[in-house]
């Protein structure tokens, strides 16, 4: 979601986006899902593949931003996104969805929702006693200042595919001081109660989280404000999340306007999290560890997670506000990282790819050592093992066939830092190997995801190679690289 770009260009877009929506109420009903459908068809035929994904889900064609309603119901997972589907910029937000069994096969589904008189921004969804309930942001245009405001709003389902909004909608009008941002909700059920956090601020342009509760999700009670910025945490929190995970509570959010410090807080808006203690009796959230990155890469924003059998799974959006999306003058925009699996060990969340992603290993290319300026060209979608040796510096370049974007993955050793740098801009985060000193590369035809040993320090960024893949080793130390072909799991 994405309020200050919105606000920036508030006043000259308005005007526009009450003309798209106006369009496509009066076109659209009653078979808005149809029209739609065969509008995505058409468009896709006229895709230009060459930097379209093979195992991360993206919008069959369009804008895909924050993914939403991360859940599982009647035996599958499903995952929705922010889509709008008529271009490959930013518009009035839908719902994509796709569904998998495994977090790595993923099945495209109908649009889920439609916007109305509401654009349908990011929100999460839950299994109700058989009923797939999103919840999400409901953002409408209005005549007076700020000219919007957002409500939390609802729509179910008996099938997990066909959707109707609540007619009581919104079910959460406003924000208690009245902030007209006020959005991203995420729900949970704890005991009898639901409980459902959102994102927001305070009247002097600090970000905060709020909590509430309820027996039917349709009445809510406010309880507290779960965390809020001292003044240097941003003047927006997006996208807040709150789980348990071994042991302690955690906090994950988007907040937006933090200060680039030094390695810090380089990209556009950031995505961490605070680890602290929470009592249910109270409501109070005692913070015990500042907020920390989750992942280190250029492109990674808007965390969606889901527990599942007692393992907590994550996915963000693969993309970054206010920066060049190549994809996007071929048709499409943006993507979802692939799922990730959390743990917390010494105050930190480690996060290793999902398990089955081993699925998807259809070849095994290599297994052995590249020479100094050796060159290898490597297919779009490949998972590479660099085993090293850590008292030496490492390097590896990635870059295009034919050109493109160049990527150098880099472990500094006197500093103990991994540096992935992109076209000169670098992201760099210390690492500390639990245990084994490798990485483990996914590498797909428009992105990079470098997990460092256990997941101790991720790094996920888009780069945009053409003609392929290849791997050129720049290392003075013995460096073991394994290497395997993936197939695809998304469709194109
Ligand atoms: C939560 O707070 C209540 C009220 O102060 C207290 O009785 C209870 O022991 C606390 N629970 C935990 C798990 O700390
Ligand atoms: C890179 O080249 C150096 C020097 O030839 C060699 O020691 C090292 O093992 C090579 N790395 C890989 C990835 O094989």
């Amino acid at each position: 979601m994405k309020a200050s770009t919105l606000r920036k260009i508030a006043v000259a877009v308005m005007c526009c986006l009450v003309a798209v929506a106006a369009r496509s109420v009066k076109d659209q009903p009653p078979a808005a899902g149809d029209a739609l459908a065969a509008y995505i068809a058409g468009a896709r035929s006229e895709l230009e593949p060459r930097f379209r994904l093979h195992y991360h889900l993206m919008p069959p064609v369009g804008w895909m931003n924050d993914p939403n309603g991360f859940s599982y119901y009647n035996g599958q997972f499903h995952m929705f996104y922010q889509f709008y589907p008529y271009d490959s910029v930013w518009g009035p937000m839908h719902w994509g969805h796709s569904i998998s069994s495994d977090l790595v096969h993923w099945e495209e589904l109908p649009t889920a929702l439609i916007p109305e008189n509401e654009m349908c921004f990011s929100g999460s969804a839950v299994d109700d006693d058989g009923v797939l309930t999103l919840i999400y942001t409901g953002r409408e245009t209005i005549a007076q200042e700020p000219f919007y405001r957002e409500g939390q709003y609802l729509a179910f389902s008996d099938d997990g595919v066909n959707f109707h909004k609540y007619k009581g909608n919104p079910v959460l009008p406003a924000a208690p001081n009245g902030s007209p941002d006020f959005r991203d909700p995420k729900v949970w059920k704890h005991g009898d109660y639901w409980y459902l956090i959102v994102g927001s601020k305070t009247s002097d342009e600090r970000g905060r989280v709020l909590l509430y509760k309820s027996k039917d999700l349709k009445e809510w009670e406010f309880l507290t404000v779960l965390g809020e910025s001292n003044g240097d945490m941003g003047y927006m929190w997006e996208c807040p999340d709150f789980f348990e995970l071994d042991g302690k509570f955690v906090l994950l959010m988007s907040p937006q306007g933090l200060e680039a410090k030094g390695d810090r807080f380089k990209n556009t808006y950031q995505t961490g999290y605070i680890i602290g203690t929470f009592n249910y009796t109270t409501y109070e959230f005692i913070q015990e560890v500042d907020f920390q990155e989750i992942d280190y890469g250029h492109d990674f924003y808007a965390t969606q997670t889901l527990e599942h059998e007692g393992e907590r799974y994550l996915v963000a959006w693969f993309s970054m506000w206010e920066v060049p999306h190549p994809e996007a003058d071929d048709g499409w925009a943006g993507a979802l990282t692939i799922v990730r699996q959390l743990e917390l060990r010494d105050n930190q969340i480690i996060m290793r790819p999902v398990e089955e992603i081993v699925q998807l290993r259809e070849e095994f290319l290599m297994d052995g050592e590249l020479h100094s300026d050796e060159e290898t060209e490597l297919p779009r979608a490949t998972e590479l093992i660099v085993l090293g040796d850590l008292s030496e510096d490492i390097e590896l370049l990635l870059e295009g066939v034919d050109g493109g974007d160049a990527v150098r993955l880099r472990w500094e050793a006197r500093s103990q830092h991994v540096v992935v740098e992109r076209g000169g801009d670098e992201r760099r985060a210390s690492w500390r190997p639990a245990r084994g000193a490798t990485w483990r590369l996914f590498l797909d035809a428009s992105s990079l995801e470098l997990f460092c040993g256990e997941g101790e320090a991720v790094f996920s960024t888009r780069a945009y190679p053409l003609g392929g893949w290849r791997l050129t080793n720049r290392s003075r130390g013995p460096l073991h690289v394994q290497a395997f072909r993936l197939g695809a799991s998304v469709p194109t």
